[in-house]
């Protein structure tokens, strides 16, 4: 019997339905797999799937890469015999790692490079004419910021918003190390006034477009138009599950723990969530599973189970280190540790496919990856890590910016009738739900 034209039409639809059900079911459970394999924290999942997520962007590759003519081994030239009044003086980690008070010609001379960040602002900003506060006012005050000024030496708050505890602390913790390099300043009732906004969050296009002049802890290459300062976690990071302190009491409480190399674990540690940024730490858990040297695990808040302190990182030779979201937070309490980092200066494969063949040589000869640890603890955790270095940066970041800004500030408001800003010591003592939306022009006393 000859199929009609019609039936035979009904027969291809019926087997297009089917076709289109099939792929209709298979992306979904394609879907369902992927998701469970970026968000999952079980410790194993196939390999394959681990191949099929996808890495997300690398912040490495829009990072800013700094010009040799700034850095560590050879500074800016000009700058330092300029400026330095007193080219004797030499930088001594135990004498001056914890003085909060250098002055200029001291911070240039301690720490050379470290200023590079507010040297390209500068110049980014004079390019542009100047900054004053109609570019402020423009910005949109959203969670994780604030909105502050520096009027004859003394720190006030006008605003500041917080979606939640975390916000709020890293806002006091940022006021409070601004305040600290301010008052370690013998000369500040003499600094220039000026008024700033920052964010404590972890990227600009998570509160606001990069054309706005803020202070961030981050930055990619193109966003030229922020200025970076120091992490909230030199003054204390109390995060809500995991109290850490401020740096340099972690790193006392490091060197107190900290064992000779001899006694290190030859292993590779590190502990994390695999589904934050699950292609790469996933990698980074398959390349160690069942090698002798591995230690690496998934962090279990809830069951608090393979949790370590930070401090006993440290009984560990080697420390892995794992992109993120952003900059890294956690890298500066890796650096405190005597042991030597796996990534920024044991360099892997951002995929650590290299992990095996990076490590064996280090392995093999223990005092190579010694002297590796050595010149870290020197670089970082005695010198570009200290109060000493931050609180300069701080004052570094306040001459740069006070350079460009050209509006006077006044405390008072002839339009309100009140101060526009809260002083810091005041700020600091109030209710803390009051910090939550605070705005000195609406403030009732
Ligand atoms: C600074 O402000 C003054 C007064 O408002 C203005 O005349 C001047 O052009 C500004 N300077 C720059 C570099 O924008
Ligand atoms: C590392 O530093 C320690 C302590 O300063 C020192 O005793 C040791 O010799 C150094 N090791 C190497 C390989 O440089």
């Amino acid at each position: 019997m000859a199929l009609s034209g019609c039936s035979r039409w009904r027969i291809r639809q019926g087997y297009l339905l089917g076709l289109f059900y099939t792929i209709g079911l298979l992306s979904f459970t394609c879907i369902i797999v992927i998701w469970y394999g970026v968000n999952t924290d079980r410790d194993y999942i196939h390999p394959l799937l681990t191949q099929l997520i996808p890495a997300g962007h690398c912040a490495c590759q829009t990072s800013t890469t700094f010009q040799c003519s700034s850095c560590l081994t050879c500074s800016h030239p000009d700058l330092v015999q300029q400026r330095t009044p007193a080219p004797a003086w030499k930088f001594q980690p135990a004498r001056d790692g914890s003085n909060e008070g250098l002055d200029r010609g001291q911070c240039m001379a301690a720490f050379p490079g470290l200023f590079e960040d507010v040297l390209r602002a500068t110049t980014f900003w004079k390019s542009q004419g100047a900054l004053a506060i109609e570019d402020l006012d423009e910005i949109p005050l959203r969670y994780g910021m604030a909105r502050a000024f520096i009027h004859d030496g003394e720190l006030y708050v006008a605003a500041a918003r917080s979606k939640g505890e975390d916000h709020r602390r890293k806002i006091v913790a940022v006021l409070s190390a601004i305040h600290r390099a301010l008052v370690a300043d013998t000369n500040r009732a003499m600094r220039q006034n000026i008024e700033f906004v920052f964010s404590v969050e972890d990227k600009v296009e998570d509160v606001t477009s990069s054309d706005h002049p803020i202070w961030v802890l981050a930055r990619s290459a193109t966003e030229e138009a922020v200025w970076l300062m120091p992490d909230f976690g030199f003054w204390a990071w109390e995060n809500i599950q995991n109290s850490l302190g401020p740096y340099d009491q972690v790193v006392e409480r490091i060197k107190r723990t900290d064992v000779p190399w001899s006694q290190k674990k030859q292993e590779l540690v590190w502990r994390g969530k695999p589904s934050f940024a699950p292609k790469l730490r996933r990698a980074l858990m398959e390349a160690a599973r069942d090698q002798p040297w591995g230690n690496v695990k998934q962090v279990n808040w809830d069951q608090r189970t393979n949790i370590i302190r930070m401090e006993d990182h440290c009984q560990y030779m080697f420390i892995a280190h794992v992109e993120g979201r952003s900059y890294s937070a956690s890298l500066k309490y890796r650096q405190a540790c005597n042991s030597v980092i796996v990534q920024n200066y044991v360099e892997v494969e951002r995929d650590f496919s290299d992990l095996e063949d990076k490590l064996e040589p280090l392995l093999a000869d223990p005092s190579l990856a010694e002297r590796i640890a050595n010149n870290s603890v020197r670089t970082f955790r005695d010198r570009y890590l200290t109060k000493a270095a931050e609180a300069c940066y701080w004052r570094m970041l306040f001459e740069g910016y006070g350079s460009v800004w050209n509006s006077s500030i006044s405390v008072w408001s002839e339009v309100h009738r009140r101060e526009r800003g809260l002083r810091y010591e005041s700020f600091l003592l109030m209710d803390s739900r009051l910090m939550f939306e605070f705005d000195a022009l609406r403030l009732t006393h």
